[in-house]
């Protein structure tokens, strides 16, 4: 209860070494002090030992007697000494590596930071590189905002195959009597070569004929355009315009369209010249499907599949 009040240390880390530093030259120049008073004791039992006693008074090097020599010798280990204490421990001591060291900390923290922020750099690029192909992926708004259930029509067989020498490959009646029934009072988009595959323009519906040509003639009531936006935006008052074909047209439509109409001939269809894309099932979900045998009126089974876009 009444113990001793244990001391606290009010010293802190630096002055600390600071002490133990002075403490440290103090001895260093006390050993040279030491070593200074013995080279001089030493010096004069050197020139005693040799002038008094005798000691190989004979022995002379280039006629200077041997004790100069051992005097010079021993000179100049105090003035190895002297530098040591004065010069490398003075300015190449402790504080000198610890200089050294922070420096070089310094310059491999700033390498350290550079990386970091070029690795910074690079992640954003690939972070707006990958936003802008993701954004790329989708459907332009500027070509969606006109229709609102732009869909695509087609028979294809198990192959993909639609066509051969701009025709059909198959007759099946129920496909037509299914096709005239969904596009009846629609506009119908369609590629120049599939226009031309018409005997005449299907009644009630209006026709889109996409071309590249500028003079492209068509009967009273077809609309011609230029590009695939340019349909779209002519049948911008449809509630449901569809994409009818054939090849070309389909695969510049299949990232515009929010359904698909597949009529699924259970054939393959080998010498076949066109063909449908192959349906993504990441980006289509199958919302309906109904089966028809083959009968005497139709050669091939076939499924009316609906698709809407995930
Ligand atoms: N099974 C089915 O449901 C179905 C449906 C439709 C068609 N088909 C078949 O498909 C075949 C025809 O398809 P296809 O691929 O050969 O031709 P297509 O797609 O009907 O028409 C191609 C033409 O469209 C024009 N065109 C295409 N892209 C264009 C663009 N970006 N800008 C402007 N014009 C563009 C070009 O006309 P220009 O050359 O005049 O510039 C091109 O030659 C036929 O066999 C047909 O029977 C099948």
């Amino acid at each position: 209860m009444f113990g001793k009040k244990k001391q606290v240390s009010t010293i802190d880390k630096d002055q600390l070494e600071l002490i133990e530093n002075a403490q440290k030259r103090i001895k260093q120049k006390k050993r040279l002090y030491i070593h200074f008073v013995i080279f001089l004791i030493g010096a004069v039992f050197l020139i005693i030992a040799n002038t008094v006693l005798g000691i190989g008074k004979d022995f002379t090097i280039a006629g200077i007697n041997w004790f100069v020599y051992a005097i010079l010798a021993w000179l100049i280990l105090f003035l190895y000494h002297f530098i040591n204490v004065f010069i490398t421990n003075k300015f190449m001591g402790k504080d000198w590596e610890k200089q050294q060291l922070d420096k070089l900390v310094n310059l491999q923290q700033a390498r350290i930071d550079k990386l970091k922020q070029n690795f910074l750099k690079e992640e954003t690029k690939i972070a707006q590189t990958q936003a802008y192909n993701e954004a790329k992926d989708l459907p332009q708004p500027s070509e969606k905002k006109n229709s609102n259930e732009l869909t695509i029509i087609v028979a294809a067989g198990e192959n993909n195959a639609i066509g051969k020498d701009n025709s059909l490959i198959w007759h099946l009646s129920d496909d037509l009597k299914r096709f005239k029934s969904l596009t009846n009072g629609h506009h119908i988009i369609m590629g120049r070569k599939t226009f031309e595959s018409f005997p005449k323009p299907l009644p009630n519906r209006t026709h889109i004929v996409i071309t590249r040509q500028t003079d492209y003639e068509v009967p009273s009531g077809v609309i011609v355009v230029n590009s695939l936006h340019d349909a779209v935006d002519a049948a911008k008052n449809d509630k449901q315009p569809f994409i009818i074909g054939g090849g070309e047209i389909y695969k510049q439509a299949m990232p515009l369209v929010d359904k698909l109409e597949i009529t699924r001939v259970h054939s393959i269809f080998e010498d076949a010249d066109t063909f449908f894309p192959e349906i993504d099932n990441t980006k289509w979900t199958e919302v309906s499907r109904t089966t028809h045998d083959a009968d005497d009126k139709h050669t091939y089974a076939f499924s009316f599949i609906t698709y809407l876009r995930k």
